[in-house]
């Protein structure tokens, strides 16, 4: 079994700025670690897909390494177009997975029962993203590799539509090419993505593309075409992807703040199998 927490579009800022002057992204961030140190069952792994920091600067790298840092397990960050490879590598290159050279972010991990394909698809100062040839060459050969392992593929840019027309417009680019090669490879259990800030499914290249929802503010629930897109301070979250030989992928949205509960389900009189003695009571939801 392996359980993967995936954040998502931290956009943290230098210490004491907010996000648009409105998120302070720093403090959500550490309420998402809050509550990712408080699942009962704890991730085996942590990936960050994107829009770690607002600006790549490399006080918000530091702050980024800083606010991480309670979470016990290993923690994969791969750039959004938010964020600057340099900067990134200049303070997280140390941590051993990012690659030392070459242009792309890029990596794979390997010592969890599910593999993770870290894939890097940022056009240095553009919005949108891409798979071009030499990264899907890359995706190819990490693919051939282990043909038959159970895959997660994380990535910023969405490859797939998601009904947010003016977010789709700086989605990945060159995704038929990248569908194709994904098609190709069942063992591919999701393509998990960021960039869009919204929980978002679909069933895309004979695989599940999913989109997560950010850890700080949330693009704004409209299926409407628009040219510009705006944010609300909407319940953050993350997923969670549970994986196990008998199921395959399981993803849970885990909300983050304070809510009412646990409560028991004190059942009604009422209820239609009230003397259902078989039932436990906490399957009586
Ligand atoms: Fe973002
Ligand atoms: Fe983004």
């Amino acid at each position: 079994m392996t359980l993967i927490a995936q954040i998502t579009d931290l956009h943290i800022r230098p210490a004491g700025k907010k996000a648009y002057g409105i998120v302070d992204t720093e403090a959500m961030l550490r309420a998402a670690v809050a509550s990712i140190l408080a699942q009962p069952l704890r991730p085996d792994a942590v990936v960050a897909s994107g829009d770690l920091t607002d600006c790549g600067l490399v006080e918000e790298y530091e702050l980024l390494r800083d606010c991480l840092s309670p979470l016990p397990m290993p923690v994969y960050l791969i750039p959004g177009n938010h964020d600057r490879r340099e900067t990134m590598r200049q303070v997280f290159g140390r941590d051993g997975y990012l690659p030392a050279d070459g242009e792309h972010l890029h990596y794979t991990v390997e010592h969890l029962p599910l593999r993770l394909i870290g894939l890097d698809t940022v056009v240095p100062g553009k919005g949108h993203g891409e798979i071009d040839a030499p990264r899907l060459d890359w995706l190819k050969a990490r693919l051939e590799e282990q043909p038959d392992r159970p895959t997660f593929v994380f990535m910023h840019h969405p490859p797939f539509p998601t009904g947010l027309q003016h977010m789709d417009s700086i989605n990945c680019r060159n995704a038929e090419a990248l569908a194709g090669l994904v098609r190709r490879h069942p063992n591919i259990e999701r393509v998990v993505c960021g960039h869009h800030h919204r929980s978002i499914q679909i069933r895309w290249a004979g695989t599940i593309g999913s989109v997560a929802p950010s850890v700080a503010h949330q693009v704004v629930l409209d299926l409407m075409p628009h040219d510009d897109a705006t944010f609300t301070m909407g319940p953050p979250g993350y997923h969670l992807h549970l994986w196990a030989p008998e199921t395959g992928t399981i993803t849970h949205t885990a909300f983050i703040g304070s809510f009412s509960g646990p409560h028991p389900f004190l059942l009604d009189p009422d209820y239609p199998a009230f003397d259902d003695k078989e039932a436990a009571p906490a399957t009586h939801s």
